[in-house]
């Protein structure tokens, strides 16, 4: 009988760790097409080494991330400047984007139409204008917006989003998937290891100015008691169980002259 129960709860524990494995999903088949992850534009042979950014942010190259996207969104039903927004999104599909619910914030209630919002892929330089660097970068409208939770503030650490496209985007050299992870890579134990690059629009925390270009930086992952040291001295009006529960802590090298992103891409 002892032998019967312990069987049940080994196959009852891998049912669970299936079911919650993203591999298992329906449409896990959608990710991970061919040629995802890669830079071609770079002429460079694929690694997952990262290049010798120091800890400053700085510019990306062309077709260096060719998943990253700008949504812009605009909410009809409001004034002033809560009436618009622009994330950043992450190519994981031919017809998805990965970005936070709370970058759809300012439709509050209101629904949310798809044709208020545009996507634009392969462009780095967010006020680029000119035929050159214009070249590369595609509009692509929506069709609609899943949220895992609500589009409010970040809760319960699901401040997750999925827009699927219209049309499919058209992949080339400066516009392509990321690969998704859920193996080694996600399981690995990066504490005090350069394990990420940051990747984003915003403001450069040192010049306090927004650079328009795309930056990265590459950043130390913090180990757990760290992390939560860190976490306390953040402002009271951050700490709560949403942000415990999804924060973890990187930091440039040396003085952290960090961008604080508009929004970040892993
Ligand atoms: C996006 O939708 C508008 C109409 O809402 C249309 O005029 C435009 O051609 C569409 N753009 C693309 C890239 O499909
Ligand atoms: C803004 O920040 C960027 C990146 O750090 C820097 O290259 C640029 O010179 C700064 N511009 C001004 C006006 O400070």
């Amino acid at each position: 009988m002892k032998h019967l129960y312990f069987l049940i709860a080994v196959v009852f524990i891998n049912l669970v760790k299936g079911i919650l494995n993203p591999r298992f999903h329906r449409n896990w088949g959608l990710l991970n097409q061919d040629g995802c992850g890669l830079q071609p534009a770079l002429n460079k042979a694929p690694t997952l080494d990262l290049p010798d950014i120091g800890p400053e942010p700085v510019e990306v190259q062309e077709g260096e991330y060719p998943w990253v996207v700008q949504i812009h969104m605009e909410n009809p039903a409001k004034e002033g400047a809560d009436k618009e927004n622009s994330c950043m999104g992450t190519i994981i599909s031919k017809r998805h984007i990965l970005t936070a619910s709370s970058c759809f914030r300012i439709y509050e209630c209101d629904p949310i139409d798809p044709h208020t919002i545009s996507v634009v892929a392969g462009r780095t330089d967010l006020l680029c204008s000119d035929p050159v660097c214009e070249e590369h970068m595609k509009l692509y409208n929506v069709t609609q917006v899943f949220f895992r939770n609500t589009n409010g503030p970040p809760q319960e650490g699901q401040n997750i989003a999925l827009i699927q496209m219209a049309t499919d985007f058209d992949f080339n050299d400066f516009v392509r998937p990321i690969c998704v992870e859920n193996g080694y890579l996600i399981h690995k134990d990066y504490s005090k290891e350069h394990g990420m690059r940051v990747t984003g629009w915003g403001v450069n925390n040192y010049a306090n100015n927004f650079t328009r270009n795309l930056m990265h930086a590459r950043v130390w992952i913090y180990p757990e008691d760290y992390n939560d040291f860190i976490y306390k001295l953040l402002p009271e009006s951050f700490q709560d169980q949403e942000t415990y529960d999804t924060f973890f802590c990187v930091e440039a090298r040396k003085t952290s002259p960090f961008i604080r992103p508009t929004s970040a891409v892993l």
